[in-house]
């Protein structure tokens, strides 16, 4: 995550200009409606979405999500993992709130990155976490290399976690839930230009913004017809008119996930 951070921040000097004509443009009414998690969305529960994990340092402070897609493995973004152990982490099931105790907590008995990844704006942000304690919770099927129909433009995704509820908010404490249309890979490319990479990532959002995934939610998941398709990645802000969110475009990298669900 803190390596996005600083991915983030390089792609905000790209757009800054841009931004900053688009905010003077746009009467603000709509853009200001009261933000709410992820931002725009409702509470829900992993009794809903029971393969939605927290993702924590070893202190229990949850910094990323997770899905789970066999009983010891959670997909997850590369950044997250950038720089962490498997000692410095834990996955948490079963926990709604962040503040909860419930739920079950696991160590980590291997840490797999994307080899080709280097920082989320460059693509390749997807890990997967081999837990030392199986998880007595549903997995989420994923993608398969061949869904790649499924990125259609205007497609309804899912996006769910505990990141924050506004630009520079605060964490949510009971899990977030939201649906964005996907965005048509031409329109994301005007966006973000070459920090869009078509093969990797997908983006998903409202033209006019207000619905987003945003810091802390990395690395859980992007739900299509109910399947894991994407992991959160990175965006400009939250929630900005013309800057959707980014998730990573899981059929390139599926067969990828398989080798490590089955390793
Ligand atoms: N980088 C964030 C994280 O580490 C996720 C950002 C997603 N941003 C967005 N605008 N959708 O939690």
């Amino acid at each position: 995550m803190f390596g996005l951070t600083r991915a983030r921040q390089t792609a905000a000097i790209l757009v800054a200009t841009a931004a900053a004509a688009a905010t003077a443009l746009i009467a603000s009414p709509t853009a200001n409606a009261a933000p709410q998690p992820i931002v725009g969305g409702t509470t829900t529960t992993t009794t809903a979405y029971p393969f939605v994990m927290q993702i924590t340092d070893a202190s229990g402070h949850q910094f990323c999500g997770g899905t789970l897609v066999a009983a010891n493995k959670v997909v997850t973004a590369a950044h997250c993992m950038a720089g962490e152990s498997t000692s410095s982490i834990r996955v948490v099931g079963g926990r709604t709130y962040l503040n909860g105790t419930d739920g079950t907590v696991s160590k980590v008995s291997k840490i797999w990155i994307n080899p080709d990844y280097t920082d989320a704006t460059s693509g390749h942000d997807v890990s997967v976490l081999t837990l030392s304690t199986s998880m007595p919770y549903t997995a989420a099927k994923y993608v398969s290399s061949s869904d790649t129909g499924v990125y259609a433009a205007n497609t309804t995704a899912r996006i769910l976690g505990w990141g924050t509820t506004s630009e520079n908010g605060s964490s949510s404490n009971q899990l977030r839930t939201a649906t964005v249309p996907l965005v048509a890979d031409s329109s994301c490319k005007s966006s973000y230009g070459s920090d869009f990479v078509q093969s990797d990532m997908v983006c998903a959002g409202y033209t006019s913004g207000g619905v987003d995934t945003c810091q802390g939610d990395s690395g859980g998941p992007l739900l299509i017809g109910g399947v894991l398709a994407g992991i959160t990645s990175w965006g400009e802000g939250c929630a900005e008119a013309g800057y959707p969110g980014v998730y990573t475009r899981l059929t390139t990298f599926s067969n990828l996930v398989t080798a490590q669900v089955n390793s």
